[in-house]
């Protein structure tokens, strides 16, 4: 029996209509991923990558359908957690723990023992165990972005939506992140979409890989050949990169 897919985009199209003659930023553009994918979009700036995923997650309204579970996406929802590039994601006044426990608490989790095993898990995940009393200006750049994945992730949602959420990391934390955001991926089978503008980092976390370029045209769209961990001394990773090069700059 085919596995009916997790997220289903039909004809997606997005007009902001913010001018009299507004184009379409998504034209007709189709796809589906299926649980466990990690799926990287790559693309040019402005090509809409952020605009697709806020449609995913339910920020925005859009013509066509889009299907998770096979149910139509018109409002945010806890089965859709985005993740940002901004550090400035976390709510300043909340430590740690009061970052992680706030939406769990607004699901209706309310028994502190449950709260604070949680909390416990999915900072031991993103390797932050011993920080849950520290506030977000006390906190690097790269720990604020693991805590905004751990509070993502303890809400156990169906697809982790994540914009360029280590883009403004430095070269050696960025790396370490990718590492172990693939671990905690295959670990905890998540599904994830990635938007990125880096190929190495594309390539690295995704089991599939997309280029989109203007109105959201699928330039490529394939699964991802070189076995896991990816480094570029795997067999296949320089054609592959230049692919990629290639058709961002085509
Ligand atoms: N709220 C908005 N109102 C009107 N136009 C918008 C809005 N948000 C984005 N756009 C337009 O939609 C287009 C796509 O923007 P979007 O942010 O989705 O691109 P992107 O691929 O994420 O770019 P980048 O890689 O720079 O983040 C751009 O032309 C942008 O000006
Ligand atoms: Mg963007």
């Amino acid at each position: 029996m085919a596995t009916e897919a997790l997220l289903k985009v039909c004809n997606l199209t997005k007009n902001y209509n913010d001018t009299p003659d507004s184009e379409n930023i998504l034209d007709n553009m189709n796809f589906s991923i299926n649980e466990g994918d990690f799926l990287s979009i790559l693309g040019p700036s402005g090509c809409g990558k952020t605009t697709l995923i806020r449609c995913i997650c339910g920020f925005e309204s859009y013509e066509g359908e889009i299907l998770v579970d096979g149910k139509k996406v018109t409002k945010p929802g806890m089965d859709r957690m985005m993740v940002f590039q901004s550090f400035d994601q976390l709510y300043p006044w909340k430590t740690v723990r009061g970052n992680i426990e706030y939406p769990l608490k607004k699901m209706g989790i309310r028994d502190k023992a449950e709260l604070t095993k949680i909390v416990k898990k999915h900072l031991e995940l993103i390797g932050l165990s011993g920080y849950e009393d520290f506030y977000p200006h006390q906190l690097s750049g790269g720990m604020k972005q693991r805590v905004a994945i751990a509070r993502a992730l303890a809400l156990r949602p169906r697809i982790m939506l994540m914009d360029e959420p280590f883009a403004a990391l430095d070269a050696m934390t960025r790396n370490k992140l990718q590492r172990e955001l693939h671990e905690i991926a295959e670990k905890e089978k998540l599904t994830v979409i990635f938007i990125t503008h880096n190929i190495q980092e594309a390539l690295v976390l995704g089991t599939r890989v997309m280029l989109m370029s203007k109105h959201g045209e699928l330039k490529i769209d394939l699964e991802n050949p070189i076995p896991k961990p990816v480094t570029p001394a795997s067999p296949g990773y320089g054609e592959l990169w230049k692919k990629f090069e290639d058709a961002l700059e085509g």
